[in-house]
């Protein structure tokens, strides 16, 4: 039991990657407190997992209204805060930079961005009070390379990794270690798989050396190591959660000799022609 004795806060935890985290934190022994703003699942999953006789309790909270946030903190003076996940997030919708409206831009940074900074800011006299303390928050792989119409998405996942570092540094000394994950793109348990009439066919799985997208688990497991005492001397660090994702050249992904050769397990270096410099 990696987390016995420990409190975890974890926001959007009511589906999804944030419910994902909060299973592995129970089953690691953790009290588990999930925020959301979304009622019904929330009560859900907080039944759901409670039934498997962990501590978890939901409360609604919207992470990007200040005032919510401040007196939810407030209201448990007696709380114990050993680990928080700044898990809410949206990608928001596919618009092109020229084409998107300021309110939208504004609204993808506050959930993304914002809701993090108010979270933590409300967040760390509690975190101070019981060090060694951590925080996780979750970017994204959308945060290193980028696909066209998600500006705002990658800009704010950027962000995440910019104040990451910045609490890192600066809540060192108080003894709260703070770091992010880099998911691509990530499933619920029991909904992975390939689906040809979209995005998400061979050719997309092709772009994972590992050969599979990843499951809310898989980023669940790194969330658990960061903000336990196994990670008790790494801060300030993003971990890509990628399945080798941008580790592979994009010769490796659109060349169809290397993936087949790859594959088949038969790719000889000599057929490879000679690079243009
Ligand atoms: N799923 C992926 O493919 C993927 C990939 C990379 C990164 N991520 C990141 O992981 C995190 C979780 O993603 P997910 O796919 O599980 O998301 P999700 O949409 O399934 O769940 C997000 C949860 O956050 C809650 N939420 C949204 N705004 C809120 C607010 N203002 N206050 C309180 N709760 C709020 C929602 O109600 C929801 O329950 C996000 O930060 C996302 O950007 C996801």
């Amino acid at each position: 039991m990696r987390l016995q004795g420990k409190t975890a806060l974890i926001t959007g935890g009511a589906k999804g990657i944030g419910k994902g985290i909060a299973t592995r934190f129970i089953e690691e022994g953790a009290d588990v407190i999930i925020v959301d703003m979304d009622r019904v699942n929330g009560e859900e999953t907080a039944n759901e997992l409670g039934q498997g006789g962990g501590s978890i309790q939901f409360v609604e909270l919207d992470v990007c209204n200040e005032d919510r946030v401040e007196t939810f903190m407030k209201a448990l003076p007696k709380l114990k805060l050993d680990i928080l996940v700044n898990n809410v997030g949206w990608t928001g919708l596919r618009t092109p930079i020229d084409q998107m409206d300021l309110n939208d831009w504004r609204r993808i940074l506050d959930i993304n961005l914002t809701s993090l900074f108010l979270m933590c800011k409300h967040a760390v006299p509690l975190l101070k009070s019981s060090q060694p303390s951590s925080i996780v928050n979750l970017a994204s792989v959308n945060a290193h390379t980028m696909v066209p119409a998600l500006g705002a998405y990658s800009a704010s996942k950027g962000g995440v990794l910019a104040i990451t570092k910045q609490l890192a540094v600066e809540l060192a000394p108080e003894g709260i270690r703070v770091n992010s994950v880099s998911p691509s793109i990530t499933f619920r348990e029991g909904t992975l798989r390939r689906n040809s009439a979209s995005a998400l066919s061979d050719k997309s799985l092709d772009c994972y050396p590992l050969g599979r997208f990843s499951t809310a688990r898989d980023v669940a497991n790194a969330v658990l190591f960061l903000g336990s005492e196994e990670a008790g001397f790494i801060t300030g660090q993003d971990l890509l959660i990628d399945g080798g994702m941008t580790s592979q050249s994009v010769s490796a992904m659109v060349r169809d000799d290397l993936r087949a050769g790859w594959k088949s397990g038969m790719y000889k270096l000599e057929a490879e022609p000679e690079v243009e410099s």
